[in-house]
């Protein structure tokens, strides 16, 4: 495996894999997944990178602390971003699913309010792209225009659940496994829609410090609409004093983009116009 130049020996590489995979709620995730955030982890490192590059006896290589390291980093990244994996039997209701994803759940009762407020503003799209769309695309009964959904996220489990959900449902849709943090690195396929969701999406994106990554989603999604929207809600359930955030005002401001706020109990949401 070459990283940064330097070759790392596949042999030491597909352990890191293994080893990383062997806590449970991170077996799932798809391998190409933990080899990209893996990538980022060691190029950023130069010590790491020089000594997995130099490495060869496999056995002082595990014992040693910057193995651990790696291992130990690359899950705290997975961690942060896949969040809790669903489990669906095959006998299982799709509409007792959005009660089990906090986002949905929180969000059910304002389903109808809110998709009327934001096609209110944008006009019915014909398409919808979803990113880190979680169990949303569940919702699909609440929009009055039956759009084409385009999503993406990085759990395998969750796409596998919303692509039986189209499915079953014969909804025009289709949902693609991708980790949104490669816009880093590299453009990102994704599909021209008339809006793009980001919903509670950006605080389990961005883990570095900033708000880059953010602001290429919404430069280099080819969608005129965005809604973007966060939790109004700290970590222990108490409502903020402050739920706006700011950031995005600035962003929006200095790229010369319209923007609209939705405020509703739980979920504060950015319309954005490009
Ligand atoms: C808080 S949940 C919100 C889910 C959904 N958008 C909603 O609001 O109902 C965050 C979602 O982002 C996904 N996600 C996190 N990091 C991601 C990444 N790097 N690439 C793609 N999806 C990611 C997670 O798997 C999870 O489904």
């Amino acid at each position: 495996m070459i990283i940064s130049n330097k070759n790392i020996p596949d042999k030491i590489f597909f352990d890191l894999i293994k080893n990383i995979k062997s806590k449970k709620e991170l077996s799932e995730i798809d391998d190409s997944l933990v080899s990209s955030e893996m990538e980022n982890v060691i190029s950023h490192d130069k010590k790491l990178l020089d000594f997995l590059s130099s490495a060869s006896d496999m056995k002082k290589i595990e014992k040693s602390a910057r193995y651990k390291e790696t291992i130990k980093k690359t899950r705290a990244i997975l961690r942060k971003s896949v969040g809790v994996f669903i489990r669906m039997d095959k006998t299982q209701d799709f509409s007792q699913l959005l009660q089990k994803h906090e986002s949905t759940r929180e969000r059910l009762q304002i389903y109808p309010e809110l998709y009327k407020r934001i096609f209110h503003i944008t006009g019915n799209p014909k398409s919808i792209l979803d990113l880190g769309c979680g169990l949303n695309p569940l919702s699909y009964k609440y929009l009055k225009a039956k759009p084409i959904y385009y999503c993406v996220d990085i759990s395998s489990n969750i796409i596998e659940i919303v692509n039986s959900f189209f499915k079953k449902n014969k909804i025009k849709g289709q949902a693609e496994i991708m980790n949104l943090r490669e816009i880093k690195n590299h453009r990102l396929n994704l599909p021209k829609a008339g809006i793009c969701f980001m919903f509670k999406l950006l605080d389990s994106l961005e883990i570095e410090k900033g708000h880059k990554l953010a602001e290429k989603l919404v430069k280099e999604v080819p969608s005129k609409w965005f809604a973007v929207s966060f939790s109004t809600n700290t970590l222990s359930g108490r409502r903020m004093n402050h739920p706006y955030r700011g950031w995005i005002e600035q962003m929006c401001r200095r790229l010369g983009y319209f923007y609209e706020i939705l405020e509703f109990e739980n979920e504060i949401f950015y319309l954005i116009q490009k």
